[in-house]
């Protein structure tokens, strides 16, 4: 008798290019050990999630038949209109001095997250072998998505203001000169509270920014991708205007926020304004994913900025995200104030602190620390992970720590237990 063998099934070249991504890797850790402090995801506080806010919106909703039905059917494919028009209301209100703009709510797009409209935006703009300048270090999910369409990512040296206008400016230049320069169709930025490292780029360095986007934009559009997902989350500074607002004839900026941070990844609901040439291919992209975001969702979170109830949520959070962020510093300060070696700074909003250590100190998958202080009871993510894979040289001796999920007590001993793993290894 033949032994019949099955075929082998070959993943497209799409799917074998999403394979291997960090982040999956860092889940099944976390999830296999559910005994470990983990300062590695960058998830949101459990406690604070507003569950009283929701049912309030959603009674409001179902106890409307009307209201009810509508919330329950398909929405507009480019999401729920009232939403857009209070989400432009309040962009006027944050960046325009309350003065109506000349922004349609017909340009923005309402997806499920912010990860799908950057993922839709690379869909649309990139060709494989296209390149995306992203700051370096940069938000390590976005590089794993250019991966998956075969673009290029390169990093732009960055400091504690974001990337480096002189430095975006030298690379764009040598890509001019080996020719490489059409095939460059986007920066990649997230102005507020960065994730990996927690800084925000001043107002001077966002209109150098916009300005050299803008002069090299003479042949072919390069788009800036400001994605803004920690924004709200601002604990002791002043607010600074979007790249939107300085984007004069909004021809380059594609502004990204999302609610996930601000008050429920679970709602997954995030949005994006476009310059004109873009909304309509990445709708048509969009309309053949899903037609249209959870409806329902967009309905509840109009609900809830039509009942103000997310202004009050966002002040609630930031007092506790506040004093993790206090504890985790303080903890920081106490283990480390005998290590001259080991540098961060102290984050004024978002949910990371970016640690330096000795640069003899590998803290990659490769080098014993991550082993360690898994040993040890807790874990980070290797700073290795957000740096693209061509421009400025990935710092191994980098890691990023979040104060996002655990309380301050956790917080506290997570930082006791990887200066325990850092005394082993130096
Ligand atoms: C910088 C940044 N952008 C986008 C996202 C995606 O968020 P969501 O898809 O939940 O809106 C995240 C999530 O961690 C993030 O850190």
């Amino acid at each position: 008798m033949h032994e019949i063998r099955e075929p082998e099934f070959q993943p497209s070249q799409r799917a074998q290019q999403a394979a291997g991504q960090p982040i999956a890797a860092l889940m099944d850790q976390a999830l296999s050990r559910p005994d470990l402090i983990s300062l590695a995801a960058g998830f949101v506080d459990q406690v604070s999630l507003p569950v009283e806010p929701t049912r309030t919106a959603v009674d409001a909703l179902m106890s409307d038949q009307s209201s009810a039905l509508a919330a329950l059917q398909y929405g507009p494919s480019n999401g729920d209109r009232q939403l857009r028009a209070m989400l432009i209301e309040r962009l006027e209100q944050t960046d325009f001095g309350g003065q109506p703009r000349m922004i349609s709510p017909d340009q923005m797009l309402i997806t499920p997250g912010s990860n799908q409209l950057l993922y839709l935006i690379g869909d649309t703009i990139l060709d494989p072998g296209d390149i995306v300048l992203c700051a370096a270090p940069t938000y390590f999910v976005f590089l794993s998505i250019l991966k998956n369409l075969g673009a290029r990512a390169i990093g732009i040296d960055s400091d504690g203001e974001g990337m480096i206008p002189d430095a975006l400016l030298e690379v764009l230049r040598e890509l001019q000169k080996s020719g490489d320069i059409k095939r460059v169709k986007a920066i990649y930025l997230t102005p507020y509270f960065d994730n990996p490292r927690g800084v925000t780029m001043p107002l001077h360095r966002r209109e150098a920014i916009i300005t050299i986007a803008k002069e090299w934009s003479r042949e072919r559009p390069l788009y800036v991708l400001a994605d803004n997902a920690y924004r709200e989350l601002r604990y002791d500074c002043e607010d600074i205007p979007s790249l939107l607002a300085l984007d004069d004839n909004q021809q380059t900026v594609v502004e990204i926020g999302t609610f996930s941070k601000s008050f429920s990844p679970g709602l997954r609901v995030g949005w994006g304004i476009l310059p004109p040439a873009l909304l309509q291919p990445v709708q048509s992209q969009k309309g053949n994913l899903d037609f249209g975001s959870p409806y329902f969702s967009q309905r509840i979170m109009a609900k809830i900025l039509e009942l103000q109830l997310y202004d009050r949520h966002i002040a609630t959070i930031r007092e506790c995200y506040q004093t993790k962020r206090n504890a985790m510093c303080a903890a920081l300060e106490d283990a480390f104030q005998d290590v001259s070696e080991i540098r961060w700074q102290r984050p004024h909003g978002g949910l990371y602190i970016w640690i330096e250590l000795p640069e003899y100190l590998a803290a990659g998958p490769d080098g014993r620390l991550l082993e360690t202080t898994l040993d040890e009871g807790t874990f980070y993510v290797p700073g290795e992970y957000c740096f693209p894979s061509e421009g400025t040289s990935p710092r191994k001796n980098t890691l990023r720590l979040s104060f996002g999920v655990q309380p301050p007590e956790q917080l506290h001993q997570g930082v006791i237990a990887l200066r325990r793993a850092l005394d082993k290894c130096m």
